[in-house]
């Protein structure tokens, strides 16, 4: 830094060492000012204004990754409406399905799917997707682990996933004597 002419050596000295009492740098300065108001703005947003937290910030990201990644594994290897569709309409896989949801799914859906823990899964009422079996088949296979639905997909082989999906499509319309009420979105599917 350059010594201007004003400034002034210090009268003391250290090991021969002087000093000049000049002013501290401006850029330094703007870097230590900045500094403070930077830290207020941080804290005022962070702290009081509810600025997402590390971990919201987690979440939401992971959701997004979870989004992508649910709809890229349908698109490049998940079967398609209408291969489910023609499963469907092969009644030894339907049948297949109704052994694994009695084994697997009764449980919390009621042995007739008339819900139990688990919402009623023969009515058209729908808290995930829209009932095509291509929804159903993603909510099966992921699972809604918050909310105790577990995700099958780890735990089946994919085409009893699938049977097991176009059983729970085939119960629609049954009309269980003693259904539960209905939870989520009225579907025309
Ligand atoms: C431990 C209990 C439990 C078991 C076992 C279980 N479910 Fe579920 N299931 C739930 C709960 C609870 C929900 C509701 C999730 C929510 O509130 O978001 C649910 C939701 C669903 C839905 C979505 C319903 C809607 O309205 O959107 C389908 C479809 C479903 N389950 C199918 C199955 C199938 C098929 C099986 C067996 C392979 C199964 N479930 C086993 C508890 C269970």
């Amino acid at each position: 830094m350059s010594i201007k002419k004003e400034d002034q050596l210090l009268d003391h000295e250290y090991d021969g060492i002087k000093e000049y009492d000049n002013l501290l740098p401006s850029w330094w300065l703007a870097t230590f000012y900045g500094a403070i108001v930077f830290s207020f703005l941080y804290m005022g947003y962070y702290h009081f204004a509810g600025g997402p937290s590390l971990s919201d910030e987690l979440q939401q990201d992971l959701a997004e990754i979870y989004t992508k990644r649910k709809s890229l594994e349908v698109k490049d290897n998940g079967p398609t409406e209408e291969a489910l569709a023609a499963i469907l309409a092969d009644k030894s896989r339907v049948d297949q399905g109704k052994v694994i949801y009695v084994g697997k799914c009764a449980s919390c859906h009621g042995n007739l799917g008339e819900g139990l823990i688990g919402p009623n899964l023969t009515d058209n009422y729908w808290l995930h997707g829209d009932a095509s079996l291509m929804s159903i088949l993603l909510v099966v296979a992921d699972g809604v682990a918050e909310k105790g639905m577990p995700p099958w997909k780890g735990m089946m082989k994919k085409d009893e996933v699938q049977s097991v999906v176009v059983y729970v499509k085939s119960l629609k319309g049954t009309n269980p004597s003693n259904p539960k009420a209905p939870q989520g979105e009225e579907v025309k599917n």
